[in-house]
């Protein structure tokens, strides 16, 4: 019977599939680093969230892996190039939280052009502040997409209800599939150019580090907003602070930071500056679907080498 190790905090539901399609379980979040290199020896598969790093080192002394699941989408938690090197197969669930993540950006989006969490703030002082906060409509604003993918395009069906005119730049997408879902496809240069509000949906690779670095940055319009809900090092950080200082850029908002848990930032004093706790994928209903697709994917695996 193969055994399965759970090493992060995943819906008791993924426990009950490993269960019921014959596959041993353990069930055992918040493991040090150490702890798991001396405990992960008998597993043919283990399967995480974000909290767990699956290094080069924990692979090292883990003979019996075969698959490495991770319930969420990015897989920067672990190291891939080794996975494969030692033939563990690295599998993620790319359709559990995309609709969750999506409305993570465009709660974000409101609150940035209501200012929602300053007004919350400021009222919640007995401030009564009304003509402190101006906020911008969105009808009719040109929202960019950078990554039009699972995420993206839903982000893009979501804002053209809003009335929105949604444009994209991804390398990946189709001009077939862009008239489809009703988004303009086009280059990044001409995104930044006319973009009201930047939103990215792309992974980070070698490809996209920094694509908004601070030349991109300081081209974007006067008084964009820029939106992130996808990794932390697609956006030079510190370029950001500069523009958002100086006002070139009327507000950011990032559930995703370059280092994470990020606990202090340039970015945090600002206050056109929204922040949350890479809190995309957290609802109830995504961490159930990715737990379940996960475990089921896990277990074909084991069970059928499929
Ligand atoms: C993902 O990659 O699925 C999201 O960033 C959420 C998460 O890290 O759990």
């Amino acid at each position: 019977m193969p055994k399965v190790l759970i090493s992060d905090k995943l819906s008791p539901a993924a426990v009950q599939i490993f269960r019921d399609r014959g596959i041993e379980v353990d069930f055992k979040p918040g493991l040090s680093p150490a702890d798991l290199r001396a405990i992960i020896a008998p597993y043919d598969g283990l399967a995480v969230r974000s909290a767990t790093k699956v290094t080069r080192e924990l692979l090292d002394v883990a003979p019996n892996l075969k698959v490495v699941g991770r319930a969420g989408i990015g897989v920067d938690n672990v190291d891939v190039t080794s996975a494969t090197a030692r033939g563990v197969v690295v599998m993620n669930t790319p359709f559990g939280n995309a609709i969750t993540t999506a409305e993570h950006a465009i709660a974000m989006m409101f609150a940035l052009a209501r200012q929602i969490p300053e007004a919350s703030a400021s009222t919640k002082a007995g401030k009564w502040e009304k003509n402190r906060f101006m906020g911008v409509e969105l009808t009719g604003k040109v929202l960019g997409l950078i990554g039009c993918g699972n995420i993206g395009s839903i982000v893009a069906d979501r804002a053209l209800g809003l009335k929105m005119k949604v444009i994209a730049y991804d390398p990946f997408l189709s001009e077939k599939r862009a008239v489809e879902i009703g988004v303009e496809k086009v280059e990044l240069d001409a995104l930044i150019a006319r973009a009201d509000i930047v939103t990215l949906h792309t992974p980070l690779t070698e490809q996209t580090r920094n694509i908004l670095g601070r030349d991109a940055l300081f081209r974007l319009k006067k008084g964009a907003r820029l939106i992130n809900c996808a990794r932390g090092g697609l956006v030079d950080e510190a370029a950001l602070a500069e523009a958002l200082t100086s006002g070139h850029l009327a507000g950011a908002a990032l559930d995703v930071f370059e280092t994470e848990p990020a606990t202090d930032s340039p970015l945090f004093g600002l206050e056109n500056v929204v922040c949350t706790p890479h809190l995309g994928a957290a609802t109830a209903e995504a961490q159930e679907n990715v737990a379940l697709q996960v475990a089921d994917q896990m277990a074909d695996f084991l069970l059928t080498g499929a």
